[in-house]
């Protein structure tokens, strides 16, 4: 190699260190750049593909092949339609409770109160398969007058549930039950009649935790809080 072209590679490589290869270099993971720029609401960190926000803690009831009532633990769960009125509970095959709704096309979901922890978590620790978990709770095995399958006794909310619809999602199926009824304890209502969320003390799951939590004091009136931001629609803006 010439002195010349020995010279150029010198110059080629070192200009590779300096630009190319030390942007590969790595960082410290504390200085990464995050999507978008800071004081923007924009430099989000991305934990990847999971189910982290939290969920409520509901228990669903069903009973088995040969009639006895079984109470499991779900949290991939919420109301999914108002006419018909529905709620949605993903169950993986695995839990007792999936077969049951499979047999008996039916099932309650009954809505614990904060009093109700324990044993709610009790009912996602063990299988109706292996024990019976109202008896394991010492709680009661109410039967359903409009759906075949039972609820919780003691819990203040009850939802009676036909089996609407399946849907295989992956690891958890969703089952979309139409509500048939709702059951409310006294006790739990308000003087309009109408849920009182202070009163009933519903819990939440946090999966990133793996605490519950409960609900707070109320923070504003919803279809309210945010009128101040809406602006009377242009003629660009109706619906078609
Ligand atoms: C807080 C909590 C939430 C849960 N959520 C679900 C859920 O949404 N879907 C599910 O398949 N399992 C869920 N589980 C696990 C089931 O409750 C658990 O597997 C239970 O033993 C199933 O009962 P079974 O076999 O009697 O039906 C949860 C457990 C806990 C403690």
């Amino acid at each position: 190699m010439a002195d010349k072209d020995r010279y150029l590679a010198r110059l080629i490589v070192a200009a590779l260190l300096a630009f190319g290869l030390g942007a590969c270099a790595p960082q410290d993971p504390a200085k990464e750049p995050t999507s978008g720029a800071k004081g923007t609401g924009m430099n989000k960190k991305s934990l990847g593909a999971k189910t982290l926000p939290t969920a409520p803690v509901w228990a669903v009831g069903t009973y088995d092949r040969a009639g006895k009532p079984n109470v499991m633990t779900a949290a991939w769960v919420g109301i999914c339609c108002s006419k018909p009125p529905c709620v949605a509970v993903s169950l993986r095959k695995a839990t007792y409770t999936y077969g049951n709704i499979m047999a008996r096309k039916a099932f309650t979901v009954s809505v614990p109160s904060e009093a109700f922890l324990k044993q709610t978590d009790y009912f996602g620790l063990v299988s109706g398969q292996e024990v019976d978990k109202f008896a394991g709770s010492g709680l009661t095995a109410a039967k359903s007058e409009t759906v075949d399958a039972p609820y919780v006794g003691e819990f203040p909310l009850i939802i009676e549930c036909k089996l609407l619809n399946s849907f295989e999602l992956g690891l958890h199926t969703m089952f979309v039950g139409e509500i048939v009824d709702v059951k409310a304890d006294p006790a739990v209502l308000g003087p309009d009649g109408s849920l009182d969320a202070g009163k009933f003390k519903p819990f939440f799951f946090d999966p990133g935790s793996r605490q519950y939590f409960g609900l707070g004091e109320p923070l504003g009136k919803a279809f309210e809080a945010g009128k101040g931001l809406v602006k009377p629609a242009g003629p660009a803006a109706k619906q078609p």
